[in-house]
C-alpha cells in the first residue's frame, strides 16, 4: 500500500472538538502506583516531548507512602526511562521533573486535604497557573468517595458553571462490579462533580486503530453503503491475552473475564463499529451514537444466557514453550473457584441496520497470543461462476481492523492464482501503521490525558453509556449464578478457547477466526 501524502499536521493537538489544552494543575491520586509509574508519567513526558502541553503545567502526585519530592522523580525517571515511547532526552526530563511533585496522605483522612490544598495553591503560584484543576483518580474504587468528598471539603472544586476556572476529574475502572455498584459510585462522583466534569476512562478508546474505524466508516465513500444486515454475514470481537493471571488474583478472582474485559473494551470497540453516523463531532453526538448501540443490544437472560454465551477457565498447558498452571492452582485462586477466564457469546441488535447480522465476542486469558481484533465478514456471492462448484466455494470478503498488536487493517479478496487456469486464491491487501505513517502512533493515555486538559470528553464513557453496558453485563452474571458450576467449561492454557465456544459459534455454519 503506497504511504498518503501527509496532510498538514496542526501545531498543537487537534482533539474531535478542536478544544485549546489549557494550562493545568494535574493531581494524580495513586501516585505512587503503578499505572502512574507505567503509563501517565510516560504519557506525561511524551506530550511534552511532542511539544503538545500547555506552557504551563504542573503534576502533583498523592500516595500513601512517605514519598519527597525527588523521590517520586526517581520513581518517574525509572518509569520513563522503562516504559516511554520515546527515549529520555536530558534537557526536556530536567523541564519536566522540576514541574513533578509529591504530596503524602490517605484518602480517607481529612486534614490530607487542607495541606494537599496548601500545596497546589503554592505551585500554582510558583508556576504562574490559573487555577484549572485535573484529578486522576488512580486509585482503588473504594477511595474514590473518601477522595472526591476530601477535595470538596477543602474547597478544591470549582462549579462547572464557573467561565474562568475548570475542575475535572478522571476515574479509571473498574467502575463497579454490577449495576447496582456502578450506579453508587457514579452516585458518590457525582454528588461532588457535575457530569461535564466526569471523564471516564476506558484507554482502548485512546488507541490509534479505535479512532480509526471511525475514519475508515465515516471519511470513507465505500464502506457506509455496505454496512448494514444487506451486505454483513456477522462480525467478530477477539480480545486476547497471552498472560495467565499473573499477580492480580485478588482482583481477577472477583471479576473474570465478563467483567473485565467485555463489560468495557469490547462493548466500546463493538459500538464503534456498529453506531450509526453522528452528524458532528461534538462529544455528546458521538456519545449519543455509541449509546444508541448499547441501547440497541437484544438483552440476554434466563435460559438464553445458557445457550449463546460461554465461559470457561483455563486447565495446565503450554505457551510459547513454557508451563503454565491451571487457573485453579494459580497463586491466590481459591482450589474450587469457578471465576471465567474465557468468555464467548453472541449477540444481535435490535435495530434496523443490524437486524439478524450475529456478533460473536469472545476474550480470554492464557491464549496462545495477544491480539485484540475486529474482524467484519461480509455475506458470501451467489453460488454461481467462480462460487458454483461445492468443492471451490469461494472465502468471503473480511475487513479486519488490528488494534494489538501491529496496528493496522486488512481487506480479504479473492485474487487470480496466477498461471493458465481460472482458479482464485484470497489474498489480504493490508495497511500497517507503521508503514504508512513515519510517526510512531501516541499511546492511548497520551491521547487522552490531552482531551481531558483540552475538555474533549468525546472519548469517554458518560454514566449512562456506563450503566446501560453494565445493565446488560448484569443479566448474564445473573444468569450464570443461577448456573452455578454447571456450564463452566475448561481450554487448556495456549488454545483459543473450549470446545462449547467453537460450536456456539459452529451452529450458524461459521468459525472463529485465527488471529
Ligand atoms: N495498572 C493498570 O494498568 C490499570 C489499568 C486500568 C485501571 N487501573 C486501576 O487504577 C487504579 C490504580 O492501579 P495501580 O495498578 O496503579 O494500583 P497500585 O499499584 O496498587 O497503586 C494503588 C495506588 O493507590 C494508592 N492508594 C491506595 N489506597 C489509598 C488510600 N486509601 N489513600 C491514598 N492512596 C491510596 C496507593 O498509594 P500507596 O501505595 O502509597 O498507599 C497507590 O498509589 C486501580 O483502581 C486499578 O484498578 C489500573
Amino acid at each position: 500500500m503506497t504511504r498518503p501524502t501527509p496532510h498538514e499536521q496542526p501545531l498543537t493537538r487537534q482533539t474531535n472538538s478542536g478544544a485549546h489544552v489549557e494550562p493545568c494543575t494535574l493531581v494524580i491520586f495513586g501516585g505512587s502506583g503503578d499505572l502512574t509509574r507505567r503509563k501517565l508519567l510516560p504519557a506525561l513526558y511524551n506530550l511534552r516531548l511532542d511539544g503538545l502541553l500547555p506552557a504551563n503545567y504542573a503534576v502533583v502526585g498523592i500516595g500513601r507512602r512517605p514519598w519527597s519530592d525527588d523521590e517520586f522523580r526517581k520513581i518517574a525517571h525509572g518509569g520513563i526511562e522503562q516504559f516511554s515511547r520515546q527515549s529520555l532526552q536530558q534537557d526536556t526530563w530536567e523541564d519536566f521533573a522540576r514541574r513533578l511533585h509529591y504530596f503524602s496522605g490517605a484518602s480517607e483522612d481529612l486534614t490530607t486535604y487542607q495541606g494537599l490544598r496548601r500545596r497546589i495553591e503554592e505551585i500554582e503560584t510558583q508556576f504562574n497557573l490559573s487555577g484549572h484543576r485535573i484529578f486522576y483518580l488512580a486509585i482503588p474504587p473504594s477511595s474514590f468517595g473518601p477522595s472526591c468528598e476530601g477535595l470538596r471539603h477543602a474547597g478544591l472544586i470549582y462549579p462547572a458553571d464557573l467561565p474562568d476556572r475548570v475542575s475535572r476529574v478522571i476515574v479509571e475502572k473498574p467502575i463497579g462490579h454490577d449495576l447496582e455498584s456502578a450506579k453508587a459510585i457514579n452516585t458518590t462522583i457525582g454528588e461532588v462533580f457535575d457530569e461535564s466534569q466526569i471523564y471516564r476512562i476506558d484507554h482502548y478508546l485512546g488507541k490509534e486503530t479505535v479512532q480509526n474505524i471511525m475514519v475508515l466508516r465515516f471519511a470513507n465513500s465505500i464502506f457506509e453503503p455496505i454496512w448494514n444486515h444487506k451486505y454483513i454475514d456477522h462480525v467478530q470481537i477477539t480480545v486476547s491475552e497471552e498472560e495467565g493471571l499473573g499477580t492480580r488474583a485478588s482482583y481477577y478472582e472477583q471479576a473474570g473475564a465478563l467483567r473485565d474485559m467485555m463489560q468495557n473494551h469490547i462493548l466500546q470497540l463493538l459500538c464503534l463499529i456498529a453506531m450509526e453516523p453522528p452528524y458532528s463531532l461534538d462529544t455528546d453526538v458521538v456519545r449519543n451514537g455509541r449509546m444508541e448501540v448499547l441501547r440497541s443490544l437484544r438483552p440476554i437472560r434466563g435460559t438464553d444466557v445458557e445457550h449463546v454465551t460461554v465461559r470457561a477457565q483455563y486447565t495446565p498447558g503450554t505457551i510459547k514453550g513454557q508451563e503454565v498452571p491451571g487457573y485453579r492452582h494459580e497463586a491466590g485462586v481459591r482450589p474450587d473457584s469457578t471465576t471465567e477466564t474465557y468468555v464467548a457469546l453472541r449477540c444481535y441488535m435490535e435495530n434496523w441496520r443490524w437486524s439478524g447480522v450475529p456478533f460473536y465476542l469472545r476474550t480470554g486469558k492464557a491464549m496462545p497470543r495477544r491480539a485484540s481484533e475486529i474482524a467484519v465478514q461480509f455475506k458470501d456471492i451467489p453460488e454461481i461462476l467462480f462460487n458454483a462448484a461445492s468443492l471451490t466455494r469461494q472465502a468471503p470478503n473480511v475487513l479486519t481492523f488490528r488494534i494489538q498488536p501491529h496496528e493496522g487493517m486488512a481487506l480479504r479478496i479473492m485474487a487470480k492464482n496466477p498461471g493458465s487456469r481460472a482458479t482464485t486464491h484470497p489474498v489480504d491487501m493490508n495497511f500497517n501503521y507503521g508503514d504508512a505513517f513515519s510517526a510512531p502512533s501516541p499511546e492511548a493515555y497520551e491521547r487522552l490525558l490531552l482531551d481531558v486538559m483540552a475538555g474533549d470528553a468525546s472519548l469517554f464513557m458518560r454514566r449512562d453509556a456506563v450503566e446501560a453496558s453494565w445493565a446488560w453485563i448484569t443479566d448474564i452474571l445473573d444468569g450464570w449464578k443461577v448456573l452455578g458450576s454447571r456450564g463452566l467449561s475448561e481450554y487448556p492454557a495456549g488454545t483459543w478457547g473450549p470446545i462449547e465456544a467453537d460450536k456456539l459459534i459452529a451452529t450458524d455454519g461459521q468459525q472463529w477466526r485465527l488471529v
